[in-house]
């Protein structure tokens, strides 16, 4: 049988998302239940992390470990890799070894080869493309909060970057409409947009992208990566901030989502992020039960 990836969220049926999001939901109320078990016994993740990561990698390592399986933390320069081993290598070596690989890189072509060159799962911990395993999270969220996403409206306003590209693919899958107001020149990649072009417009006015949206998300102004563009970023991106003002054009129970890490002041003001209308936190803890639910997805 060939190996299944995660590499994107359209590497799953939409079967299968929903399956994976229903999944978490129910492990979530298990484990808050006091019921364990232990479906990935024995098993091991390795973690590639080529950028920096709080909520990614301890959602991993605690999800791998309350299944009873096992994760490892690899960085450049802890391992060969900073010192010019193959990439191909890599990942022929540890998918000799491990039963699945998370890695978090720059290039998602990075992405795409290791998993060429692997034997067992590769998951997409992030790249400059795409953000698949935060959209599980994120759609996780909504649905624990509203119901059903299906039919309703996602207002993106900032940078057209891999979370905006992600959320383009949750859109088609899930049956949203998506509203991205992101300054001209930080447009998302126009191949993905096309992808979902029933299910996903660009807006000049980010207050037209937000009109009677069931759900407002942002992210960083500049990604990682991109940090020596900060201060060029910060001007664009200014009209773009979600701020009360804002959220008032969107519907009165309208969610507000950020995957974090969140520059209060930037992308977004104190005022909503730490507001009534702010799931992050459910949001960031999520991640640990929807990449249960994808690992044993992947492994059982
Ligand atoms: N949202 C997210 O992926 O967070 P980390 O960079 O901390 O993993
Ligand atoms: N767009 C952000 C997401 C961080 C989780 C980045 O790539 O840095």
């Amino acid at each position: 049988m060939k190996t299944r990836h995660f590499l994107t969220l359209n590497d799953l049926s939409v079967e299968e998302l929903q399956n994976i999001i229903n999944n978490a939901i129910a492990g979530k109320l298990r484990l808050h239940a006091g019921q364990t078990v232990q479906t990935l016994k024995g098993r091991v993740l390795a973690m590639v992390f080529e950028k920096s990561s709080t909520r990614t990698r301890v959602s991993f390592e605690t999800g791998m470990a309350q299944l009873g399986g096992h994760a490892i933390y690899l960085s450049p320069e802890g391992t060969q890799l900073g010192r010019g081993e193959p990439l191909e290598d890599t990942a022929r070596v540890l998918s000799n070894m491990v039963d699945c690989i998370m890695i978090r890189t720059f290039a998602h072509e990075k992405v795409v080869r290791f998993a060429e060159f692997s034997r067992v799962p590769v998951i997409n911990g992030l790249s400059d493309t795409y953000h698949p395993c935060q959209i599980l999270a994120d759609m996780q969220t909504y649905v624990e909060h509203r119901g059903s996403i299906k039919g309703k409206t996602v207002a993106w306003l900032g940078d057209g970057n891999n979370m905006c590209h992600s959320y383009i693919n949750a859109a088609w899958m899930l049956d949203f409409k998506l509203n991205i107001a992101c300054p001209e020149a930080y447009c998302p990649d126009q191949t993905i947009l096309r992808t979902a072009s029933n299910h996903a417009e660009l807006f000049n006015e980010p207050c037209s992208a937000v009109k009677e949206a069931d759900l407002v998300v942002t992210d960083v102004w500049a990604s990682m990566g991109q940090e020596q563009e900060m201060a060029e970023r910060q001007a664009v991106f200014a009209p773009y901030q979600v701020n009360r003002e804002l959220m008032t054009h969107a519907k009165r129970d309208a969610l507000f989502m950020h995957c974090l890490p969140a520059h209060r002041g930037q992308e977004v003001t104190a005022d909503v992020i730490d507001g009534q209308q702010s799931v992050v936190w459910d949001e960031a803890g999520n991640r640990l039960h929807s990449q249960k639910a994808l690992l044993e997805f992947l492994l059982l």
